[in-house]
């Protein structure tokens, strides 16, 4: 089989990373092999983005940089993936008449079929067609080598349809996955050296509601646990209405279950959450907190909130300072709401001016950092559980890992301990890591 160049550009959320991860897999399987340098290929696929209008912008502007690669290079294929291209469909092609395939999100397994064609047939090919069972997440994708963690989708979809977010239009309705395929892909993943799964789904408590089996995340998790190789479990992202306090008790009796939760608040105004359609008041939102930490004391708790959204007020505004004040989250992703085609939000009066969301998002941030650093500095002086990832970023003196809280840590040491368990001392804690010693 001739070897062949494919660079692959991703953008967006974890799924479309492992959705990307699945695709380089696929087309493996065709005679290609991964490339850094777009220039060198003979396919280009960019993986999109369409939660917020910004990563629409990126991914066509990328896109655009692809022209004058084609140009020079005419049998270049260029394919366009992920979440915007099932939005927008054959429509990519006025927007870019250079590109030769568009590819939704249900499509990803008859990749190399449509890349064949292509090269066959010199025609252009849309999929983006939903299909009724779980499509491509069967895929076994091994982790790039020299990584010990990995994710893997449990469930595709979502049904919750809150009013903001494009998510359940382009990955349709929330299907979960069999247990016993999702066990047997961690087992082979043990096989390759993996050490930390992640089980992803847009909103992973409900995992297993439409799984005539009676399966549910507290039972995977459970039986994840007694895998022989896997050391840590993690899951995201968690929807607050639907966190059971069977789930919750599991960070006090599972063992490989991290002290860790991802759970987005959105917004601390009962009125703007009613509005946004999440299911729950602000007030069963900080009860849930104030359980997790009962059970798990030492439970580092993440959380996604969005300023400006219709109709947000100064007040409701203010609510939201007041509730992180009153939890003090791990870390925050804070975003400015994006209007989005289609979604009920849409239909909502009251939009709040662009220089209003900058200000509420720049003061938001500020308060989250303040959070962050003091709560990443009382963690000097305690030893933690590290799962040695490679070597630093920023020092080649130095290794990288992560904490059961998700905290990054960065110590002396050498590459012998990559995929190794160690304990390390903390010496300091900054804003985005911490700093350490191994224990001897
Ligand atoms: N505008 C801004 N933020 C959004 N998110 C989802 N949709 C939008 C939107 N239209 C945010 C939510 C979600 C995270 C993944 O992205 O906070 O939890
Ligand atoms: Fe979007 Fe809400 Fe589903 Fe998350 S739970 S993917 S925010 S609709």
């Amino acid at each position: 089989m001739n070897k062949k160049l494919l660079y692959l550009e991703t953008f967006g959320c974890q799924m479309n990373v492992h959705d990307s991860e699945q695709m380089a897999t696929l087309l493996s399987g065709e005679g290609y092999v991964l490339t850094d340098d777009a220039k060198k290929a003979d396919l280009i696929l960019i993986n999109t983005c369409s939660i917020r209008d910004k990563a629409e912008q990126k991914a066509f502007s990328e896109l655009g940089r692809m022209k004058v690669l084609k140009e020079e290079k005419p049998h270049l294929i260029i394919g366009f993936c992920g979440c915007l291209a099932q939005h927008l469909g054959a429509k990519v092609y006025s927007r870019a008449s250079y590109v030769d395939l568009v590819c939704g999100t249900h499509n990803i397994c008859n990749l190399p079929k449509m890349v064949a064609a292509v090269e066959k047939e010199k025609k252009k090919i849309t999929q983006i067609g939903f299909l009724p069972e779980i499509s491509s997440l069967g895929i076994f994708a091994p982790p790039p080598a020299g990584s010990f963690c990995a994710f893997v989708s449990i469930m595709q979809g979502c049904d919750n349809y809150c009013a903001y977010c494009v998510v359940p239009y382009l990955r349709g309705p929330e299907i979960s996955r069999q247990p016993d395929d999702i066990l047997h892909e961690i087992e082979k993943l043990t096989q390759n050296g993996v050490k930390e799964v992640t089980l992803l789904g847009q909103n992973v408590n409900s995992y297993g509601k439409n799984l005539e089996t009676g399966a549910h995340l507290v039972s995977l998790i459970k039986k994840i646990n007694e895998i022989e190789g896997i050391e840590r479990i993690r899951f995201t992202t968690s929807h607050p209405k639907d966190l059971s306090g069977e789930l919750m008790e599991c960070f006090a009796c599972v063992p490989k279950l991290c002290e860790h939760i991802h759970l987005p608040v959105q917004s601390g105004s009962d009125r703007i959450l009613k509005s946004m359609n999440r299911g729950y008041s602000s007030d069963d939102y900080l009860q849930k907190v104030e359980r997790l930490r009962n059970i798990c004391p030492q439970i580092s708790i993440t959380s996604d909130i969005i300023v400006g959204f219709p109709g947000e007020t100064p007040k409701d505004y203010q609510e939201t300072i007041d509730m992180m004040e009153k939890i003090r989250f791990d870390a925050v992703f804070s975003f400015k709401y994006s209007e989005r085609k289609g979604t009920a939000a849409c239909k909502l009066s009251g939009q709040v001016p662009e220089a209003e969301k900058s200000r509420r998002l720049k003061e938001l941030q500020s308060l989250q950092d303040r959070h962050t650093q003091e709560k990443n500095s009382t963690l000097a002086g305690s030893i933690q559980e590290v799962l040695v990832e490679g070597r630093s970023k920023n020092s080649a003196q130095d290794m990288s890992g992560r904490t059961r809280s998700w905290k990054i840590v960065n110590f002396p040491g050498g590459p012998e301990l990559a995929g190794k368990l160690v304990n390390v001392g903390i010496i300091r804690g900054y804003l985005h890591s911490l700093r350490g010693e191994v224990q001897s």
